[in-house]
């Protein structure tokens, strides 16, 4: 089994480098199924879920050429199947977004359930409800979702989302690009991702207006020819290197980065105690002092992003003091709290609110990802700890993260892959 070792208690020093945007990469290349051209996509993170859905994309028959490291150019014009495999596409919650993409393109998907981390249901109800008001049918059959255009091409209309989405925002968006007539998604998700996939859309051929606010207006168009794009920085990863240098202390510069995206977590940063210097495109990161406490809710963006919910959970148990943590998008996005108890964190968890009492270090432990986020906040723990940390289950964290070890190596940290052997499974204890 491969882990990361980590040696602890050494304050980080250097420049990180961040890539492209996996939340937006994930949308982006599906949506290049809707046109009929090549589209050259720029700026790609090097992660897992971007390699299974160019693997996807290619099962689908689609030309995919890499043109560099972090370069596609992508040739949708001859697909005409319109079933997706199911042991790719089950691997990951982003797989959901091939029915928007093939209903838009085709008027027909079948793609199966969407796979994804694991904090609680994860429902596409309101997906599903987007397709239906523009005139699917959608049917769920032995673990495939079933869609079919009613008269072979979606139609233009108005979908109010019951809950802010960024999947059903961007999946109806995909949609909408070549349906027949206007569409206004309301009560839209506004994440920089989905003005990212708008811009995206938009440099191919589409008419997409107010992306980034919560009404969003898709004029359909009958085809999208192709066109250039680079993908934006990813706002995680370049937050969760914030809080990488929070808990183990240190100065560290993060480039390619737009700080405009980063104003949540830098404004909750600065709160605790840490030093954030904005530039242009890299915000520089410092911490010498104590960290003290403070409180955090998780909300849809502009509000503090729950994919740094176990990274800032992690700093807060680290902080001197009593916080409150509370995760205001998914029902159970806590399991990490257990791992960090093996640290010497002291939290107690009831429901969507976890109280942190501060201690003064983690001593190291071997600990596992439960998922993509939490696995980093596991990697964020043992840097700070003082001893050794192994963490398991690293594929959660290298679906979401380009070579982290290279970046955390890059500024001092001791971290390193291992094999060890394959443990049977044990029983879990307590
Ligand atoms: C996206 O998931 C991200 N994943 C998640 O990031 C992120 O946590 C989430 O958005 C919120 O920002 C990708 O982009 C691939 P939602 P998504 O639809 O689209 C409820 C990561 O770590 N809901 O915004 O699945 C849902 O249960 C991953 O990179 C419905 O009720 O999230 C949740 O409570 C983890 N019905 C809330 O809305 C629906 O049809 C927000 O979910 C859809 C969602």
């Amino acid at each position: 089994m491969t882990k990361y070792l980590i040696r602890g208690g050494k304050p980080l020093h250097g420049t990180i480098e961040i890539s492209g945007a996996k939340n937006a990469a994930v949308a982006i290349l599906p949506a290049a199924l809707l046109v009929d051209g090549v589209c050259r996509i720029e700026n790609i993170p090097q992660i897992s879920d971007v390699t299974l859905i160019l693997k996807i994309l290619q099962e689908l028959g689609a030309n995919v050429r890499t043109i560099n490291r972090t370069t596609v150019e992508i040739d949708c014009s001859r697909v005409s199947g319109h079933l997706v495999p199911d042991e790719l596409a089950r691997k990951i919650r982003a797989s959901y977004y091939l029915i928007g993409a093939l209903l838009g393109r085709f008027g027909s998907a079948d793609v199966p359930m969407p796979g994804g981390c694991d904090f609680g249901t994860r429902p596409i109800d309101q997906h599903i409800k987007g397709f239906v008001a523009m005139g699917a049918d959608v049917n769920v059959t032995n673990g495939y979702i079933r869609s079919k255009a009613k008269n072979g091409r979606m139609q233009g209309t108005s979908v109010y989302l019951d809950v802010v989405s960024v999947g059903a925002t961007m999946n109806i968006m995909i949609a909408a690009a070549l349906a027949d007539g206007m569409t206004v998604i309301e009560n839209a998700a506004r994440e920089p991702h989905i003005v990212d996939l708008a811009n995206f859309l938009n440099s191919m051929g589409a008419n997409i207006m107010g992306a980034g606010t919560d009404v969003i207006k898709v004029r359909g168009v009958d085809r999208l020819a192709g066109g250039a794009y680079s993908i934006i920085p990813d706002q995680i990863e370049a937050g969760t290197y914030m809080t990488a240098v929070a808990a183990a202390g240190g100065e560290v510069r993060i480039n390619n980065v737009i700080p405009k995206h980063l104003e949540c977590i830098s404004a909750k940063l600065i709160e605790m105690g840490v030093e954030v210097e904005e530039e242009d495109d890299a915000v520089i990161v410092r911490r010498s002092g104590a960290l003290s406490r403070t409180n955090v809710k998780t909300m849809p963006y502009p509000g503090f992003p729950t994919d740094m919910q176990p990274q800032i959970g992690t700093v807060l148990c680290l902080a001197q003091g009593t916080s409150v943590l509370t995760e205001g998008v998914w029902d159970n996005r806590f399991r990490y709290i257990g791992e960090l108890r093996r640290l010497g964190a002291q939290v107690q968890v009831d429901g969507k609110v976890a109280i942190i009492e501060g201690v003064t270090h983690f001593t190291g432990a071997p600990v596992k990802a439960c998922d993509l986020r939490a696995g980093a906040a596991m990697v964020i723990a043992g840097l700070a700890a003082r001893g050794t940390t192994e963490v398991s289950n690293i594929h959660y964290i290298e679906r979401g993260y380009e070579d982290l070890v290279g970046k955390l190596t890059g500024v001092g940290a001791d971290i390193r892959m291992i094999e060890t052997p394959d443990e049977e499974a044990k029983p879990n204890v307590g």
